[in-house]
């Protein structure tokens, strides 16, 4: 299946997991079910059968190195993931979840999704300081672009029919934090295949959001994330620097001096 990116050619072969780069392949690691084990709704649903069973695939900097000076010029990488249509025990697909780093005025680093096939719900939570959290589940499908806005936890599930390939741009330079979201038992939510929706009980207080996903007005529609980013690098500083997004009339923009 060719990807909807034009500055390089991003073909996936679904039959053999592969992702190539104008005809090269991206490496990729691999997320197994036996690495769930903490995040499960169902904490009994890992045996040595289906211990070994690939959920995801990330392909890290796919197609990075053909507009290499682009990307390091501003510490940005982009990546490919592609997640399974497998039944997690009763829940869809999704990935282990993680939060970033602070850069800078308590903030942290962004990052930037983009649905390239198939059907994703992003859970989005943050902590506040009372110890509460707010969440968000924003329903998004190819084409779609989203915002893990900063200090938000986030999680991709696959809710579609078939496989989920999302492509995302973040800052380079930091390491996630995988660890929080696993002393919590997970994410604050768990979304079964049945439709249900499960609040984990270690999340105490819960405020919750339902959205579609929204138009970004700062990016161009026409373009994937990954050709807007060749062309105009300078439209993601926000990735870098945070207080450069802002959130206005119920969407996510940025300021103008960014341009
Ligand atoms: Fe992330």
């Amino acid at each position: 299946m060719k990807l909807n990116v034009k500055a390089v050619d991003l073909e996936f072969e679904e039959n053999e997991r592969k992702l190539f780069a104008d005809g090269k392949e991206i490496p990729f690691s691999v997320r197994k079910v036996s690495e769930m084990k903490d995040v499960l709704f169902n904490k009994d649903f890992i045996n040595t059968k289906n211990k070994n069973d690939i959920l995801y695939r990330m392909y890290r900097a796919a197609g990075v190195e053909k507009n290499a000076t682009v990307f390091s010029a501003h510490n940005i990488r982009y990546d490919v993931t592609v997640i399974e249509n497998y039944d997690l025990g009763g829940e869809f697909t999704k990935t282990l979840g993680h939060y970033h780093p602070i850069v800078d005025n308590g903030l942290a680093y962004p990052e930037l999704y983009e649905v390239l096939s198939g059907e994703a719900v992003y859970l989005l939570q943050k902590k506040n300081d009372n110890g509460s959290f707010d969440l968000e589940l924003v329903h998004a499908k190819a084409g779609d672009k989203v915002i893990m806005p900063p200090n938000y936890g986030h999680f991709s599930i696959n809710v579609g029919k078939g496989l989920l390939i999302e492509a995302n741009l973040v800052n380079s330079t930091f390491n996630s934090d995988y660890k929080s979201v696993q002393a919590m038992g997970g994410g604050a939510l768990f979304m079964l295949k049945n439709g249900n929706i499960v609040v984990n009980k270690n999340y105490k207080e819960t405020t919750l959001k339902h959205s579609d996903a929204e138009k970004l007005p700062f990016l161009d529609y026409s373009k994937s994330i990954y050709d807007e980013y060749i062309a105009h690098p300078e439209h993601f500083i926000f990735l870098n620097k945070p207080e450069f997004l802002l959130w206005k009339h119920d969407s996510w923009d940025i300021k103008s001096q960014a341009f």
